[in-house]
């Protein structure tokens, strides 16, 4: 029997009461589908943080290059100085286990959740590729006469070809693999941010690699204004690291909100990381109202990466099923007591066990 070992990371705020969900409904996948799941738990985070100074020791980074998968809850607190835990923790991950698609489908499950009027399922079905190594997250930023009156600030926005082209052509595969309206979007501001006309030339020259595949272009700007107009004018959408950061939180709006939007962190073939969308919402946390399907859908993600197609996708088509039937009323904080939700999903997929 396949063996797949996870390293956990539940986090903060929300993180380890969602997490603990999202495991229920793995370890019940495994029994279902027929493998098994060897998990790791690490107690990262900012309370952990807080009480020994340890951010993410390098010999526990050893152990998590070694396995299959990550899965993290959520990351932030505000006790602590702004982007510490988060370059710390996720930002560690994503640039040094080289993770550099950051994979965010946008999917409507059902209608009465979307805030758009009369928008519907197949209106919004889009994934988000989001360059996630480069950019204005490369780290390269300084101060000069800090604190004085000519204080100077800097940080680079930065692209290489290398990069570039890998995530494109991850967007251009995934067009076609998804085999749906096989149209990849590039989203930049090269009319601004002349640097990225190294994405308007890369972007022209892998696109001749994939001739049955449509191209299309939008600015940032625009792409916001589409993003609410006409969502279903995006099938597979390619962007930098910052503004695919900004315009998939818009996307997890469109989805429906936080409560339901996941996220890989991948490099085809190694070690890669799911997460859900959403912070840590400390004020929520602690009480049993947080929605845990987003971290479910991260699990189903998680799975899919893994190979394990078929227990992927009967994850997602009970969340589909249980939202559509209104047995699940919401994916808000409060809709439902956060356990009594991984429950469900769990009793939704051992009923599908005959079926297997
Ligand atoms: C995300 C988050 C992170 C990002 C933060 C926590 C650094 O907003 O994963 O979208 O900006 O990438
Ligand atoms: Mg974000």
């Amino acid at each position: 029997m396949v063996e797949y070992d996870i390293a956990v990371i539940g986090g903060d705020g929300i993180g380890p009461e969602v997490k603990a969900e999202a495991m229920k409904v793995l370890d019940a996948a495994a029994e279902v589908y027929g493998f098994k799941v060897r998990r790791s738990e690490y107690p990262f985070g900012s309370q952990h943080y807080i009480d020994t100074k340890e951010i993410f020791p390098d010999t526990a980074f050893e152990e998590v290059k070694q396995k299959h998968a990550i899965f993290l809850g959520a990351i932030g607190d505000p006790r602590l100085p702004v982007g510490l835990i988060e370059y710390g923790i996720i930002g560690h991950m994503r640039f040094d286990l080289d993770l550099y698609v950051n994979l965010r489908p946008m999917q409507l499950f059902d209608e009465r959740l979307c805030p758009l009027k009369g928008k519907t399922p197949a209106d919004v079905d889009m994934v988000f590729v989001r360059e996630n190594t480069e950019d204005a997250y490369s780290g390269m930023h300084g101060f000069m006469h800090k604190g004085q009156p000519l204080e100077v600030a800097t940080q680079a926005m930065v692209y290489t070809r290398t990069g570039t082209e890998r995530i494109i052509r991850y967007a251009f595969d995934l067009a076609l693999e998804r085999g749906k309206r096989k149209k990849v979007t590039l989203i930049d501001k090269a009319n601004a941010i002349r640097a990225q006309d190294i994405w308007t030339r890369v972007f022209a020259e892998v696109a001749e690699d994939y001739p049955e595949v449509k191209t299309e272009h939008a600015y940032i700007d625009a792409a916001c204004m589409w993003m609410v107009k006409n969502p279903e004018w995006f099938d597979v959408a390619v962007t930098p690291n910052l503004f695919g950061d900004i315009i998939t939180d818009l996307g997890a709006m469109v989805q429906g909100g936080m409560g339901v939007a996941a996220s890989g962190n991948i490099h085809p073939g190694r070690v890669s990381l799911f997460e859900p969308i959403h912070g840590s919402a400390p004020k929520h946390a602690g009480k049993n109202v947080a929605c845990p399907v987003a971290a479910i859908m991260a699990v189903s993600m998680m799975l899919s990466f893994l190979g394990q197609k078929q227990a992927a996708a009967a994850i997602e088509d009970i969340v589909r099923e249980l939202l559509c039937s209104c047995r699940l009323k919401g994916v808000g904080p409060g809709d439902h007591p956060t356990n009594e939700v991984g429950d469900m999903i769990v009793g939704e997929l051992r009923g599908t066990a005959s079926r297997v």
